[in-house]
């Protein structure tokens, strides 16, 4: 079996289901369910005994240490992670504390179980560590897209304890010897994705009347990676990935913020058309820019395409629209998403 940690997040959540499907080899499954975990996205999997969910912390040795002994993965796959960078400007200790001391107390109880394996089970273990472009900083209009190589130089709280994480990673790699393999991945989205990150949000806003914020002008670019196509890049480097190593990943896909707004509108127009008989474009509002604002995002995903052989189904034209789709299709999920918690969030970030 393989352990998952923050299975039921957006991407955690989107990897047991295209695992499952593709592998059928049984998931632990180890979430602390933060305002960002939501049991509903593994609600398909309630009786599927290759599931096992584990409320927990990674960031808890005695915990992580037990299910390791008692389920003996070959594989941990690290998704856990506070990821809003918008949250991580209002209060960064929650991802000091996790995505920083809680990689690195997962990476010591992982270590300690890799050394009890058999060599075989030792040179056949894997620890793959998901994380993210934002580390490399932001990129100028014709500067060449992130590669494998760039610089580490994160900008967001975020980033930083991101940045840090991988780090760590590195270096148990190179110091200890653990099997590790870092992917950094560009945006993504798709189904289960919380409604405080652009593109849920804007899905949501608009269906509900209230404005689309965009910050600053809207020209800030990043490209989009449909969810399911950065879970098959996860399970192919957990498959043949070269051990140490890190893979970018990304869909080739740059959009400047507006675009992507305006995109959802226009299909949000064709599917579900407003009773007015306005169009959803005019609920956008150009709102007050996030500090530090990364100007641009792009990946050479390359290395994973040469080496791997991975690379994106869906174009962001053909994964946008079934996007859109799913939220149509489940506004359940999202109004059960976006009551309390969501709802406090919304009215400090972004005000009246
Ligand atoms: P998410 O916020 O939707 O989910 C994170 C999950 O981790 C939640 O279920 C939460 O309950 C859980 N969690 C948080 N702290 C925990 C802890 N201490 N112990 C155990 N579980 C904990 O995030 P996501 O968008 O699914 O991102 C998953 C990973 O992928 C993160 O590491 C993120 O940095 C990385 N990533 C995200 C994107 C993106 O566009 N969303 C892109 C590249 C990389
Ligand atoms: P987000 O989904 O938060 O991802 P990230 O900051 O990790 O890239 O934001 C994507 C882009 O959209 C980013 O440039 C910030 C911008 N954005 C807005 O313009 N308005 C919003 O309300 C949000 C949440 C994001």
């Amino acid at each position: 079996m393989i352990l998952v940690t923050g299975g039921a997040g957006f991407i955690g959540s989107n990897f047991v289901h295209v695992w499952l499907k593709a592998a059928g080899e049984p998931v632990l499954n180890l979430d602390k369910v933060t305002y960002a975990g939501n049991l509903e996205n593994l609600a398909d999997l309630r009786g599927d005994q290759r599931h096992f969910f584990v409320r927990g912390d990674i960031g808890d040795r005695v915990l992580t240490s037990a299910l390791l002994a008692e389920h003996r993965p070959r594989a941990v796959i690290n998704f856990a992670a506070e990821s809003h960078v918008d949250r991580s400007i209002h209060g960064p200790a929650d991802f000091i504390q996790t995505n920083v001391l809680g990689t690195f107390q997962l990476l010591e109880s992982v270590r300690a179980y890799w050394k009890g394996l058999s060599v075989d089970g030792q040179r056949s273990f894997r620890f793959v560590h998901v994380s993210t472009d934002e580390v490399y900083g932001s990129l100028t209009p014709t500067e060449p897209p992130f590669a494998e190589t760039n610089a580490y130089k994160p900008n967001s709280p975020y980033a930083a304890s991101k940045a840090a994480s991988d780090h760590l990673v590195r270096a148990w790699f190179r110091t200890y010897g653990l099997p590790v393999l870092t992917t950094n991945c560009s945006n993504n989205y798709g189904p289960f994705h919380f409604p405080e990150k652009l593109i849920p949000l804007v899905i949501f806003n608009a269906l509900s009347g209230r404005p689309l914020p965009i910050y600053g002008d809207g020209q800030q670019v990043r490209e989009w990676l449909y969810v399911e196509d950065h879970c098959r890049a996860i399970m192919r480097v957990l498959e043949a990935g070269r051990l140490g190593d890190v893979y970018n990943i990304g869909g080739c896909n740059e959009r400047p913020n507006l675009d992507v707004v305006e995109t959802i509108c226009a299909i949000l127009d064709d599917l579900r058309p407003r009773g007015d008989g306005k169009r959803y474009r005019e609920q956008i509002a150009f709102v007050k820019d996030r500090p530090g604002h990364d100007r641009r995002y792009a990946i050479d995903a390359g290395k994973i395409k040469r080496d791997l052989g991975w690379a994106p189904h869906e174009t962001f034209e053909s994964g946008i629209r079934k996007t859109v789709q799913w939220y149509l299709d489940n506004e359940a999920w999202v109004r059960n998403v976006t009551s309390g918690v969501y709802r406090n969030w919304v009215s400090d970030h972004y005000g009246a």
